[in-house]
C-alpha cells in the first residue's frame, strides 16, 4: 500500500509543481530563452510542458522526464499548442540517444532536483553536437553567505517536500566542470523568497 509520502508526490506534488512554475517572472524567462532552441531539441525534465508553448513553429522536441504524472500535463500542452513532442520516460543521467545527435538541450528548473547534475551534463555533452547549443534557467546557490546559511538551513526539508529539489547548488560551476562554456550567462533574483529564487540563466557550449 502507498504511504502518505507515495500519495503525496504522486498526486499532489505534479499538481503543485505545475502551478509554483508558472510566476511572471518564470514565464517571462521560458519565453525569452526556449525560442533560442532550433533543430533537433532535447528537453530534459519537461516536467508538466510549461517550456513547450514558446518553441517555434515546427521544433521538433524530444522531451525527457522520469514522472509519469507530470508527462500527463506535459501531454496535454503539446497537444493544445501543437508542439511535436516525443515523451521519453528516461532518467537525464543515462539518456538512450546516440551521440552528437541533438542540435540543442533545453534544462530549466531541473538541474536543482537531479540527483547527479554532473552526471546529467556529462551525458547533455555527448548527445549535443559539437557546435550545439544548451539553453538553461535555473535557481542555485545565492551569492550572499546569509542567504547561503538559510538555503543550507532549509535544503534537508526541502528537498524532502520538493521532489528532491536542492536550493544550494551551483548549475554554472556545474556546467564548467563537464565542459562547457557560457556564450550567455545572467544571474539575479526573480521574485520571491530570497533562497528560492537566485537564478543562473543563459547559453552554453561544449568548450
Ligand atoms: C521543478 S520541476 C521543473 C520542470 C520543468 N523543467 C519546468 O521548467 O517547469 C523538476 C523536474 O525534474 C524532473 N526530474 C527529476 N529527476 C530527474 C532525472 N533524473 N532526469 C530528468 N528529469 C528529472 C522532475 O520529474 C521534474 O519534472
Amino acid at each position: 500500500m502507498m504511504g502518505a509520502m507515495g500519495l503525496y508526490e504522486k498526486y499532489l506534488l505534479p499538481k503543485l509543481l505545475n502551478m509554483a512554475m508558472k510566476s511572471p517572472d518564470m514565464t517571462r524567462i521560458r519565453e525569452q530563452l526556449v525560442p533560442l532552441a532550433g533543430g533537433k531539441v532535447l528537453e530534459l525534465g519537461v516536467g508538466s510542458g510549461l517550456n513547450l508553448p514558446f518553441y517555434r513553429a515546427g521544433t521538433k522536441v524530444t522531451g525527457v522526464d522520469p514522472s509519469l504524472e507530470l508527462q500527463a500535463y506535459a501531454r496535454e500542452v503539446a497537444h493544445k499548442h501543437r508542439v511535436d513532442v516525443e515523451f521519453v520516460a528516461q532518467s537525464a543521467e543515462s539518456l538512450d540517444f546516440a551521440d552528437n545527435s541533438f542540435d540543442s538541450v533545453v534544462v530549466t528548473w531541473t538541474l536543482c532536483t537531479i540527483p547527479d547534475p554532473a552526471a546529467a551534463l556529462a551525458e547533455v555533452r555527448r548527445v549535443l553536437k559539437p557546435s550545439g547549443k544548451l539553453i538553461f534557467a535555473e535557481h542555485g546557490q545565492a551569492p550572499e553567505p546569509h542567504v547561503v546559511k538559510w538555503q543550507n538551513r532549509i535544503n534537508p526539508v526541502w528537498r524532502h517536500v520538493g521532489g528532491g529539489c536542492n536550493l544550494n547548488r551551483r548549475p554554472d560551476e556545474t556546467m564548467t566542470q563537464t565542459g562547457f562554456t557560457f556564450d550567455d550567462l545572467a544571474t539575479g533574483y526573480i521574485t520571491g523568497p530570497k533562497w528560492a529564487t537566485y537564478t543562473y540563466q543563459g547559453v552554453a557550449r561544449i568548450a
